[in-house]
C-alpha cells in the first residue's frame, strides 16, 4: 500500500471518475435517433448522422441532418409564436426564463456529464464553469425581461432570430443566444454545431418540461448546410452567429441587402501580455487558464504570450514546470486538467499548424507524459522563438498551443498585441495600475482582463473588434442586439427625384475650377480638388444649375480615409473638448441660419419656412449631441465579487457615412454629429443631388476648431464612393441611408474586414432622427475586468 508520506512527496493521486450512468441512460433512451425540436415537439428522426465522444472515439448518439424544409418549418413555428410571445408582459416572460434557469440547475449533473461526453471538455469545467454560467445567464435575463419596458422605452423585439453556435461551449453558447432573445420578446430557431448537438436537445426537453409555449424555441440539428439554410430563410429577421471568421464572412455576404440584423462573434488570437513587474506565479496560473482551459478551443484563448524580454526565460521555465504537472486524460475524471480535442479533424488542424510553425523555425516544447491511447488528445504545448509573421502568431489554432514572443517596451507590447486582424480579448499582467489601464485602453479588443483571464458573466458584454466580429453578448449592450430602437416615422414624403444617390442630370463640367462657385472636396481640414479634376452640376427641381460640386473618386476616398486615420487624437481628446467643438459648430450654424436656409431652398425648392425649420432642427441637433458628447457614459457591470468590470464606450475609429439624398442638411447633421461626438473621424458622402449644404459646412468646421481630418467630405456618385468606403480596410464602420441595392453593395463589400454596418432605407422623417441609438451605434463597448484585494 502506498504510504501517505510517499503520496505527499509525489502528489500522485488516483482516478476520480464522475459517473456517467445517468447520461448514458438518457442517451440509451434516445438510441433510435433524435429528431428536431419544432413547435414544442420532437419531429421523427430524419436522415441521421453520428455524434461521437472524442475522448473514446465511440458513437454516442445519432441526430438528424436538418433540411431546408425542416428549417422552414422551424422558422414558421417561430413566426407563429412571435405574436403572443412578444405581446406577453415582461414579467410573464421573466417567469418562463426563471423556470428555465431553475430546471437547468435541477438537471445540472446530466447536462455537465453530457457536455463532457459530447465535447471532450473536463468535467471540472463543464460542472463548475459552463453549466453554472448557463443558469446564471437565464436568471440574469429573466430580470431583464421585467425591466425592458422601463430600461429600453419604446423598443420592440427584432422578431424571429436564427442562431448558429459552435462546438466549443455548446450549452453556454445556446444560453448566450437564447436567453437575451427570449427576454426581449423574440422567438428563435437555433442550430447547434454538428459535433456537439446533445445538450441543446436536452435543453429542448427542459423547454417541454417547463411548458414553454410551442414555437418560442426551436432547435434544428445539422451541419453547415443546415446553418446556411437558416441564414438564407427569408422569414428570419436576425442572424446571431458564433464560429469561424471564414463562415462569419460568408454569412455577412449572404445576408447583405436582406435587411436581416446581424451579430457575429468570430475568431481571435488574443494576446496575453506579461510585464516584468507582474506577479509571475500568478501570471503562470493565468496562462494555464488562458490557453489550456477547454484545450485552448476558446475563441478568446490567450494564445499569444507576449512577455517582457528580461523575464522571458524565467517565465518559460516556470511554465514548463507547471505544464509537467497538468493531467491529460478522460474528461470525466474529476482530477483531469486537459481533456480531449473535439474531433479528429480539429486534432489534425492543430497538428498541421504546429508542424508548419516548426518548419518556419519556431521551437516547440510539449508537456511530457503519455497521452491516452484512444481518442483525440493533444498535449499542452509551448512554442518559443515565434516571429510575429509566423503562422502560429497569426492563425487561430484553436488548440492547447501557446505561441510566445518577447517585447522590450510597453509600446512594443501594445504594437505586438494589436498586430493581428482579430480583436476579441486580451490579458494584461502588471502590478502597476497605471500601466495596466494604459495598455488596456490601447489594445484593440472587446474584452481586456487585467491580472486575470477568461472571465465571463451574464452582466458583462462579450464580443470583438475588427475581424473578431461585431455586436456583444451579455449585459445591457448584448440585450440591445435583440431589440429595435423606436423608429422615426418613415416618411411617405415627396418622391425623391431620379434614382437615389445617382448624380443629377447634366454632364460633368470638364474642369473643377472653371466656375468660381465649384465646391471642392474637404479632406484633412483643407479644400481639395477632386482627383478626377471634374465636377458635376447641381440642379434645382426645375433643372436649373445652382452650383457645381467636385466629382470624387476612389482616390479621393482613400485620401480622405488616410486623413481621418491621422485624426485619431480626436478620439483620445477629452469628451469635454469634443463637446466644446460641437457647441461651437451649433452656434456658428445658428448664426448663419439664413444663409443655410437659402441654400436649402435653392437646391430642393423648399419654401422659406420649411427650409428655416430644417436649419433650426439641425441647430437643435448640434446642441443635443454637443450636450451628449460627455454624457454617453459607460458602466460598471455587477459581475463577480472582487472584480470591477468597466464597460467603456469607445469610438470605432474611422467611420464612413453615406447621407440620404433627401434632407441635405439635416440628413448630414443627424449622421455626422453623433459619430464625431463619440470621437470618431468620419469620411462623409453627402447627398449627391443636393451636396451644397454639406460643402457649405466646411466653413463651419474651419471656424469651430474641429481638428483637421475629423470630418472629411467627398462629393460625387454616392453608390461608387460608398462601395469604396465599404471595401476600405482602414474604415471601421459604415452607416448608409440609401436604397436597398446600395445597402446590399455596402454590406457585401464590408465582409472583407468585417466592418460594422448600419444601413437604412430612405426617406425618413429626419425631424425625429436623434437619440441614444445613434450614440450606441457610433461606439463599441470594451469591457475591462480588474480584480481588487490582495
Ligand atoms: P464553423 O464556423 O464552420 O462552425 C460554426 C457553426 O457554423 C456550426 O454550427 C456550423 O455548422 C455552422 N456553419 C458552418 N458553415 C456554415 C454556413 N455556411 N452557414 C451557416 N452556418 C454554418 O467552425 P468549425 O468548422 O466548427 O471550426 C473551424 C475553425 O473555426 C476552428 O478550428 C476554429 O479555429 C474556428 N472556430 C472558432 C469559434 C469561435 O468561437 N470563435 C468556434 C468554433 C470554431
Amino acid at each position: 500500500m502506498t504510504a501517505v508520506r510517499d503520496i505527499l512527496r509525489t502528489m500522485d493521486y488516483g482516478l476520480a471518475p464522475e459517473s456517467d450512468e445517468h447520461a448514458r441512460a438518457w442517451l440509451a433512451a434516445h438510441s433510435a435517433g433524435f429528431g428536431h425540436f419544432i413547435a414544442g415537439a420532437f419531429t421523427p428522426p430524419g436522415q441521421l448522422f453520428d455524434v461521437f465522444n472524442p475522448a473514446r472515439g465511440e458513437r454516442i448518439a445519432r441526430v438528424s441532418q436538418g433540411t431546408e424544409a425542416d428549417v422552414a418549418a422551424a422558422v414558421a413555428a417561430a413566426r407563429k409564436a412571435l405574436k403572443s410571445w412578444s405581446a406577453l408582459s415582461g414579467d410573464a416572460r421573466a417567469r418562463w426564463l426563471y423556470a428555465l434557469a431553475r430546471h437547468i440547475q435541477k438537471r445540472e449533473r446530466l447536462l455537465a456529464v453530457l457536455e463532457s461526453l459530447d465535447n471532450g471538455k473536463p468535467i471540472r469545467e463543464s460542472r463548475d464553469v459552463d453549466v453554472p454560467l448557463v443558469a446564471r445567464h437565464f436568471y440574469h435575463h429573466a430580470g431583464w425581461a421585467s425591466l425592458i419596458a422601463d430600461e429600453f422605452p419604446g423598443h420592440r423585439p427584432v422578431g424571429v432570430c436564427g442562431q448558429i453556435i459552435p462546438w466549443n461551449f455548446p450549452l453556454l453558447m445556446l444560453a448566450w443566444k437564447i436567453a437575451p432573445a427570449l427576454a426581449a420578446g423574440n422567438t428563435v430557431v437555433l442550430k447547434p454545431a454538428e459535433f456537439t448537438p446533445l445538450t441543446a436537445l436536452a435543453f429542448a426537453e427542459i423547454c417541454v418540461e417547463v411548458g414553454l409555449p410551442p414555437g418560442v424555441v426551436n432547435i434544428v440539428t445539422g451541419d453547415g448546410a443546415t446553418g446556411a439554410a437558416l441564414v438564407e430563410n427569408d422569414d428570419v429577421d436576425k442572424i446571431a452567429f458564433t464560429g469561424s471568421t471564414e463562415v462569419g464572412r460568408a454569412i455577412r455576404q449572404a445576408t447583405a441587402g436582406t435587411g436581416k440584423k446581424l451579430s457575429l462573434e468570430l475568431g481571435g488570437k488574443s494576446p496575453f501580455v506579461v510585464f516584468e513587474d507582474s506577479d509571475l506565479d500568478s501570471a503562470v496560473e493565468g496562462v494555464v487558464d488562458a490557453i489550456w482551459f477547454n484545450q485552448g478551443q476558446v475563441c478568446c484563448a490567450g494564445s499569444r504570450l507576449l512577455v517582457a524580454e528580461s523575464i522571458a526565460e524565467r517565465m518559460y521555465a516556470k511554465l514548463r514546470a507547471r505544464m509537467e504537472t497538468l493531467r491529460i486524460g478522460d474528461p470525466l475524471d474529476k482530477s483531469i486538467d486537459v481533456g480531449a480535442i473535439v474531433a479528429p479533424v480539429q486534432l489534425e488542424r492543430i497538428k498541421r499548424l504546429v508542424e508548419a510553425g516548426e518548419r518556419e523555425g519556431a521551437k516547440v516544447w510539449r508537456a511530457p507524459g503519455p497521452l491516452p491511447e484512444r481518442g483525440c488528445f493533444y498535449p499542452p504545448t509551448l512554442v518559443t522563438e515565434v516571429e510575429p509573421a509566423s503562422i502560429l502568431a497569426r492563425e487561430e489554432i484553436f488548440g492547447p498551443v501557446l505561441a510566445a514572443m518577447t517585447f522590450r517596451t510597453p509600446d512594443e507590447a501594445v504594437a505586438l498585441a494589436n498586430n493581428t486582424r482579430y480583436g476579441l480579448a486580451a490579458s494584461v499582467w502588471t502590478e502597476n495600475v497605471n500601466r495596466a489601464f494604459e495598455v488596456a485602453a490601447k489594445i484593440k479588443a472587446g474584452v481586456v482582463w487585467i491580472n486575470s483571464t477568461n472571465l465571463f458573466d451574464a452582466a458583462s458584454g462579450f464580443g470583438g473588434y475588427r475581424e473578431s466580429g461585431f455586436g456583444r453578448e451579455g449585459g445591457r449592450e448584448g440585450l440591445a442586439e435583440y431589440l429595435e430602437a423606436p423608429a422615426a416615422a418613415t416618411k411617405s414624403a415627396k418622391a425623391v427625384k431620379a434614382p437615389l444617390n445617382a448624380l443629377p442630370g447634366g454632364a460633368p463640367a470638364p474642369d473643377g475650377d472653371s466656375i468660381d462657385r465649384t465646391a471642392k472636396l474637404y479632406i484633412g481640414g483643407k479644400q481639395a480638388r477632386p482627383d478626377s479634376g471634374s465636377c458635376y452640376s447641381v440642379l434645382d427641381p426645375e433643372g436649373k444649375v445652382v452650383g457645381l460640386a467636385g466629382l470624387g473618386n476612389r482616390k479621393d476616398i482613400r485620401n480622405a480615409v488616410e486623413a481621418a486615420a491621422k485624426a485619431s487624437s480626436w478620439g483620445a481628446a477629452t469628451a469635454h473638448n469634443r463637446a466644446q467643438v460641437l457647441y461651437y459648430l451649433a452656434e456658428n450654424l445658428e448664426s448663419r441660419s439664413e444663409e443655410f436656409a437659402a441654400r436649402l431652398g435653392a437646391q430642393t425648392g423648399a419654401g422659406a419656412r420649411e427650409a428655416r425649420a430644417e436649419v433650426e432642427t439641425a441647430v437643435r441637433r448640434a446642441f443635443y449631441y454637443a450636450g451628449f458628447a460627455d454624457k454617453y457614459d459607460g458602466a460598471v457591470h455587477a459581475t463577480k465579487t472582487r472584480f470591477v468590470t468597466l464597460a467603456m464606450n469607445e469610438p470605432w475609429g474611422v467611420m464612413g457615412i453615406v447621407c440620404p439624398d433627401e434632407a441635405p442638411l439635416i440628413g448630414f447633421v443627424s449622421l455626422v454629429l453623433p459619430a464625431i461626438a463619440m470621437g470618431n473621424a468620419v469620411v462623409v458622402v453627402p447627398s449627391a443631388s443636393h451636396p451644397l449644404s454639406a460643402t457649405d459646412f466646411y466653413s463651419l468646421l474651419d471656424t469651430s476648431d474641429a481638428p483637421a481630418g475629423v470630418v472629411n467630405i467627398v462629393t460625387g456618385e454616392a453608390a461608387a464612393l460608398a462601395k469604396t468606403l465599404a471595401e476600405h480596410d482602414g474604415v471601421d464602420a459604415v452607416w448608409c441611408v440609401g436604397p436597398r441595392e446600395l445597402s446590399k453593395a455596402i454590406e457585401a463589400a464590408s465582409a472583407a474586414n468585417l466592418k460594422a454596418t448600419w444601413t437604412r432605407l430612405p426617406p425618413r422623417d429626419w425631424a425625429d432622427e436623434q437619440g441614444r441609438d445613434y450614440l450606441r451605434r457610433a461606439t463599441q463597448v470594451k469591457n475591462i475586468w480588474t480584480p481588487y484585494g490582495e
